[in-house]
């Protein structure tokens, strides 16, 4: 069995706000009182993707979780301060094994714009990541949703050029879900046939239009997913709201 906690977009930057919610939710995680297998952070790290907001990430990170970028990340400092590597353009796209399972960390951001889409050259390091899993379990994980949620802001600067995607997808039964951000809120759904499952905002929520005109609600608390992977392969998730300390 595999438990993994998924957290998305703290937008950290210098004010107290957002430091304070990723502290919420840190300690928190401290707290549990089992060992986790792992933590996934789905992008939205930095608010401004500035080299010191990264210095604050790593310390909240503390070199634990997994984590992609998102719309509001920089790949240059992202590079420079959370991976050690030389500051560079390229889509940050990362694997990791944990617990048998696989991780595929996709770079799903466009330089300067809000909205997402896997460029070939990622979709290509995505097909050779399934490839080499060998069957292994595989957690396809990437910031922008690639279906609407029905919630017009956010469908308006979702994951764009999701059919190749699907395909690709199609082509390897070995992918568990994916898993993703970016919506900041709790949302459930499918794509190409697996479970799409998508990790509320640590900084903000961002509320459905039929319960209110507004768009961001900045007072309701930070929450997280857990999902278990059961040796059986099969997947549970369960929301979880994070307490005030
Ligand atoms: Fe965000
Ligand atoms: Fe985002």
């Amino acid at each position: 069995m595999i438990v993994l906690a998924h957290l998305s977009d703290l937008h950290l930057d210098a004010g107290e706000r957002s430091q304070a919610r990723a502290a919420r939710v840190f300690a928190y995680l401290d707290g549990l009182r089992d060992e986790i297998d792992a933590v996934l952070v789905t992008g939205d790290l930095a608010d401004h993707g500035l080299a010191e907001e990264y210095n604050t990430v790593a310390k909240f990170f503390g070199g634990r979780p997994l984590h992609c970028p998102g719309n509001h990340d920089a790949r240059g400092p992202y590079r420079e301060v959370l991976l050690g590597e030389p500051a560079s353009e390229e889509p940050i796209n990362q694997v990791h094994r944990v617990g048998g399972a696989v991780f595929a960390l996709c770079d799903s951001t466009i330089p300067g714009r809000d909205d997402g889409h896997l460029d070939d050259e990622t979709l290509a390091w995505l097909e050779s990541v399934l490839t080499g899993a060998a069957g292994a379990p595989v957690f396809v994980c990437f910031h922008h949703p690639p279906v609407d949620l029905h919630i017009p802001y956010v469908d308006g600067i979702r994951q764009s050029g999701e059919d190749r995607l699907a395909a690709l997808l199609s082509r390897h039964p070995n992918v568990v879900a994916i898993l993703c951000g970016h919506a900041h809120t709790a949302a459930a759904s499918t794509f190409a046939g697996l479970p799409l499952l998508v990790a509320p905002g640590v900084v903000s929520t961002i509320l459905l239009p039929w319960e209110s005109e507004q768009v961001v609600d900045l007072a309701a608390p930070p929450a997280i997913a857990f999902h278990v992977l059961a040796d059986d392969g099969r997947l549970t998730t369960h929301y979880r709201v994070i307490p005030a300390g």
